[in-house]
């Protein structure tokens, strides 16, 4: 494969002027997104026809930046495949920084990334992409097949918690699923120094982070918020729902990710109570993502889920906001507080607060306004550190930060 940017795609002969303008355009709006930098990761974009892996879909909304089409959903009604956004497979390509040649291993596959990364891997490079559902290995060899990447890609169905050991080492591994772990064969099959990019979990909050390995740990190099449907298998490991307002369509819960189960009729009860509030003083522009803010505090605090609630019972006044990733929770026994913002004097700058409710409601508000104080005097300006080290690793050998403990591993946060 040519990697020059805009060299031939290689269905050139089947491909429309129009097609050919929506890729321009994708590239296009992913470059003013900040996802895409790299030009032969453009090349790739402007390439794949990712139209057919979406038939009967309009043209525009299958190179629509941010369209995620969902593809299966499960008993639950919980998404459990989607051809992820071309947003989120440029900025997780990028994060991988393939060179041409590398070998590599997706895990969760649909057949446009994987095309994706043959294109960047070049005629030199290997590709291997694993699914645990055979409906979707099957769309993804149809897709690779009727667009050429097939010489280039194997598709295999598979657990992908234990890799493919049959073609290993990768020098890049590629995760498209979200997972609250890393297993052990994830390391082991990525060489020394090879670079792992990974939807990784963290407290209820999902992250693609790029990690490079350093022996038996991992060492992230960037990481950024993102959301993707779970993982199955072995390595399943689903939030849980506490909630805490039942009536029908305005629902409002709290996600446990690892977090201790709550009292959640007394957190019925508070709700019910006065809201009271606390500021800050600390202002973001109306722009300005929550995530950095919101990563401080679940790394300083101990019992923070995150409350998901329905717009209706934002609309009822319920709560103050409503967010899909969902806000920032202190609980206490039978009293929370959670995560606000108020706008300020000064055109498009909002107020960092927060809303307690129950005996301990103006305790615990006060509590998450001191650490978003803290997060703005000491560590705005930064970014922490993330590191992965297997199960069983002593205390003594870890840096210090939030630890989060999983089955196969330590992930440890450390803020500089
Ligand atoms: C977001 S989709 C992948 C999108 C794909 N990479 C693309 O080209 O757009 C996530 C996929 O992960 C798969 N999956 C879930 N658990 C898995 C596991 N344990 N091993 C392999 N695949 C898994 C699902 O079946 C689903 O197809």
């Amino acid at each position: 494969m040519d990697n020059t940017p805009g060299s031939t795609p290689r269905n050139s002969e089947t491909t429309t002027a129009t097609e050919q303008q929506m890729r321009e355009a994708m590239v296009t709006r992913l470059i003013e997104l900040g996802a895409l930098r790299d030009p032969r990761v453009a090349a790739a974009f402007r390439t794949v026809p990712r139209h057919l892996a979406l038939p009967g879909m309009e043209l525009s909304t299958a190179y629509g930046a941010e369209s995620a089409p969902i593809t299966k959903t499960d008993a639950t009604g919980t998404h459990i495949s989607s051809v992820s956004a071309p947003r989120v497979q440029a900025m997780q390509i990028e994060q991988a920084d393939i060179k041409p040649g590398m070998s590599l291993l997706e895990i969760g596959s649909g057949g446009v990334n994987a095309a994706y990364l043959a294109e960047v891997a070049g005629d030199q490079g290997r590709v291997v992409t694993v699914d645990i559902d055979p409906d979707v290995t099957q769309r993804a060899r149809d897709f690779l097949k009727a667009t050429g990447y097939d010489r280039n890609v194997t598709v295999l169905t598979a657990d992908g918690e234990h890799g493919a050991i049959e073609h290993a080492p990768y020098d890049r591994i590629v995760v498209t699923v979200q997972a609250a772990d890393i297993p052990p064969a994830w390391l082991h099959q990525l060489a020394e120094g090879g670079r792992l990019v990974v939807p990784l979990r963290m407290r209820g909050m999902t992250r693609t982070v790029a990690f490079v390995r350093d022996g038996e740990r991992l060492v992230s190099d960037g990481f950024e918020l993102c959301g993707f449907v779970p993982m199955q298998g072995a390595g399943e490991n689903r939030i849980s729902l506490a909630l805490i307002h039942d009536a029908e369509g305005e629902e409002i819960g709290l996600r446990l990710d690892g977090h201790p189960e709550p009292d959640s009729a007394a957190l019925r009860t508070a709700l019910r109570m006065p809201r009271v509030h606390a500021w800050s003083g600390v202002t973001l522009a109306g722009d300005e993502s929550n995530e950095h803010v919101d990563l401080w505090l679940m790394s300083a605090l101990d019992n923070l889920p995150l409350m998901a609630a329905k717009p209706a019972a934002r609309d009822r006044g319920l709560v103050a906001s409503v967010s899909p990733i969902g806000v920032p929770t202190l609980v206490d026994g039978g009293s929370f507080a959670y995560r606000t913002a108020r706008p300020t004097d000064a055109v498009d700058r909002y107020e960092l607060g927060a809303i307690g409710h129950g005996p301990q409601g103006q305790k615990l508000a006060q509590r998450l306004v001191e650490e978003m104080q803290t997060w703005d005097r000491e560590h705005r300006d930064h970014r922490p550190r993330i590191e992965v080290h297997p199960a069983g690793t002593p205390d003594n050998q870890l840096p210090s930060g939030r630890l989060i403990d999983r089955r196969h591993t330590r992930i440890t946060i450390v803020w500089p």
